[in-house]
Parts: C-alpha cells; sequence; structure tokens
C-alpha cells in the first residue's frame, strides 16, 4: 500500500486523499525513510545542496489579536512586551547583510503603533538602504490597500499562515471577532498584488485531524503559494490551550516531504518550532526536503519575549559566530548556506 503510494506522489506528483491517509497512519519505519530519501532526492534535484537563509527580525510582541494557541496574543498578561523602533530594525538588516543576509523577514504581532505608514516608510528605508535585498512581511492580516502600499514601497514577499482550511476548526483556534473569510481574502490578496506569499500551519494544533490537514492541501492546492511553512503545534503556558499536548515531529517531517514531493519548486522553511520540538530539528527537516532556515536577526535581550510556544529555542545565525555554527551543522548533513536571495523559481526544476 504505501509502496505504491509514495510512488505516485514521487512521480505522477498527485495524492489522493486515501494515500494521504495511508502515508500519514500505517507507514512503517522503512516507508517513512523511503518517503524522506524521495522527498529530499527532490529537493536536491532542483536546490542543489544549497540551503536559502532569510534573516527574521522579529519586529514587536505586542498583538492586537487574541489566538488561543498564541503567546503573545493580547490576553496574555505575563508577556512582556516590546517594540522595535526603525531604527533599531536597520541596525540589524545592517548586521545580517555584513554576514551576508541578503533577504529579512518583518515578523511581528498585529501592533496598532506600527501602523500602516510606519510599515510602509519602513519598507523604504530598507529597500533605500539595501537595494539588493528582498523584503519579506510576516505582520498579520492588513487592508488591501495596505498590502498595495508596502508591496509599491519594495516589499516582495509576504507571509501569512492560514492555520487551517477548516473554518469551523479555525472558529476554535481563534476568537470570534476573527475570521477564516478575511485571512483567505488577505491571502488572495496578496497573490494578486503580486507578492510571493507564504502560507501555512501548524501541525497538532487543538482540534486538528487528518481532514482538516488535507483541507489545508487542498487550499495550498489551489492557492499555489511560493511558501509553506509549516512546524509543530507547541504549548504556551500563557494561553487558554495550556495543558494540551504537542504536535507531533514525526507528521511535520511527513508533511513536509509530501509538500517537496507535490510542489518540488516550492520554499520549504524548516522552522523554529520544528528545532524546538527536537534538537536537530532542523536538520530533519532539511533530510526531509526543507530547503530554507530562517535564523534570528532581532537583538538578543528582545528574542526570548517574542515567545509564541514555551521553551522557543533561538536559530544560530544572529552574530558571526552562528553563521559558522550553522554553516558546520549543515556541513554535517553535506549543505551549504547560499548566498542567493533565493527567489521562487529561480532555480528552475533541473
Ligand atoms: N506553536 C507553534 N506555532 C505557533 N504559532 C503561533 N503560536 C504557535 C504555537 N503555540 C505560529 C502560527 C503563526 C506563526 C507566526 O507562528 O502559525 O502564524
Amino acid at each position: 500500500m504505501w509502496r505504491e503510494a509514495i510512488g505516485r506522489l514521487a512521480e505522477e506528483r498527485t495524492l489522493e486523499k486515501e494515500d494521504f491517509l495511508v502515508l500519514m497512519e500505517e507507514l512503517p519505519r522503512e516507508g517513512e525513510q523511503e518517503l524522506f530519501r524521495r522527498a529530499r532526492e527532490t529537493a536536491r534535484s532542483v536546490f542543489g545542496r544549497e540551503i536559502y537563509v532569510r534573516g527574521l527580525i522579529e519586529i514587536s510582541n505586542v498583538c492586537r489579536n487574541n489566538c488561543y494557541y498564541c503567546g503573545i496574543r493580547r490576553g496574555n498578561r505575563e508577556a512582556d512586551r516590546y517594540r522595535l523602533s526603525r531604527e533599531e530594525i536597520l541596525a540589524c538588516c545592517g548586521n545580517g547583510y555584513s554576514l551576508g543576509f541578503r533577504t529579512f523577514v518583518l515578523q511581528g504581532g498585529e501592533d496598532p503603533a506600527q501602523d500602516d505608514r510606519w510599515v510602509e516608510e519602513t519598507v523604504a528605508a530598507i529597500r533605500m538602504r539595501y537595494p539588493d535585498c528582498a523584503v519579506t512581511l510576516s505582520l498579520g492580516e492588513k487592508t488591501r490597500e495596505a498590502y498595495r502600499r508596502f508591496r509599491e514601497a519594495g516589499a516582495d514577499r509576504y507571509l501569512l499562515r492560514h492555520e487551517t482550511a477548516d473554518p469551523v476548526h479555525y472558529a476554535k483556534l481563534h476568537p470570534a471577532e476573527m475570521s477564516y473569510e478575511n485571512r483567505i481574502r488577505c491571502l488572495w490578496d496578496l497573490k494578486e498584488l503580486g507578492y510571493q506569499v507564504g502560507t501555512g500551519f501548524m501541525v497538532g494544533s487543538p482540534y486538528q485531524t487528518l481532514d482538516t490537514i488535507w483541507e489545508d492541501l487542498q487550499l495550498i492546492k489551489k492557492l499555489r503559494p511560493e511558501m509553506i511553512g509549516i512546524g509543530p503545534y507547541l504549548v504556551h503556558h500563557g494561553t487558554p490551550f495550556a495543558g494540551r499536548k504537542n504536535g507531533s515531529m514525526i507528521w511535520t517531517l511527513r508533511l513536509l516531504a509530501i509538500f517537496r514531493l507535490l510542489y518540488p519548486e516550492v520554499l520549504l522553511p524548516s522552522t523554529t518550532a520544528l528545532n524546538t520540538i527536537h534538537p536537530e530539528g532542523r536538520s530533519l527537516g532539511i533530510l526531509a526536503g526543507a530547503n530554507v532556515l530562517m535564523p534570528n536577526l532581532g537583538p538578543a535581550e528582545r528574542r526570548e519575549k517574542y515567545e509564541l510556544y514555551d521553551h522557543k529555542r533561538s536559530t544560530g545565525g544572529e552574530a558571526a559566530e552562528g553563521i559558522r555554527l550553522l554553516e558546520t551543522i549543515l556541513g554535517k548533513i553535506g549543505y551549504t548556506i547560499s548566498a542567493s536571495r533565493g527567489d521562487y523559481g529561480e532555480h528552475g526544476v533541473h
């Protein structure tokens, strides 16, 4: 059963629901190794052994939203809030640039103080100073007009996970003032405005089932994002989901492999959450088909405050030593860091 399922996935790049269930539920160890092997061979045929790095700057942990899973939700009184000034952000970019980063990801909560105009001007300032760099935003749900202005100012990419493609599940993860419809509206607006779009979901979030994950796959098939970000759901003690179970690393890795086989050219990060749930999660993700890492370039003293989940691990890379350590870790599994911007489609399928 599983052999045929992997064969169809790897050779025809299609996945029927039955095969999907086999791969998630009935894969023996040997089958899992085969799935990961096919996925990493596919990644190598497109990207070689180069891993793209994106410098992540967590610009604010102030958030007007109250998502039940997230540690920086509005309702978490314990969170020690901070926001970076434009000058601090530019300094992070400068540090990243000298370390070789050519793409910066500004990620943050939906902080009302960093309003549309502020974001627009910040993007413009980065573009002015680093014209050869790509700017990615990951700042949540905005109006179409705001997304248009950010794009005009020079933002190239936008990351917004859909979190779940099942509206009923969505309502169990978010308070009533948030809507699945608006999330999806945002994603289509971003696509239409010409962004390279990243979406994705947490694996093992409360109330998630294989049926909802299947819906995630169907949404991704329709949207055709340039990047798919997935990582295990991890509990945060200051949320309504405190005391729940963490998501599964195994399922995360299998899903990475499935996405790699379905979409050979898609950008697949090996996420911080994956590296938090397992000390070698980052490498395991790459060996299951991931091809992107997002080391944190933010100021060290702020980093631990951007606590989406408990025990969040800091991905080295922020300092020169961090980058060397990352190179050593990648070297052990036979990979190197790419010097390119890593735009989607840059490699083409070989
Ligand atoms: N565990 C794992 N991932 C989380 N995120 C938010 N909270 C958690 C958590 N507790 C993810 C969401 C969000 C991204 C920035 O981080 O998917 O889109």
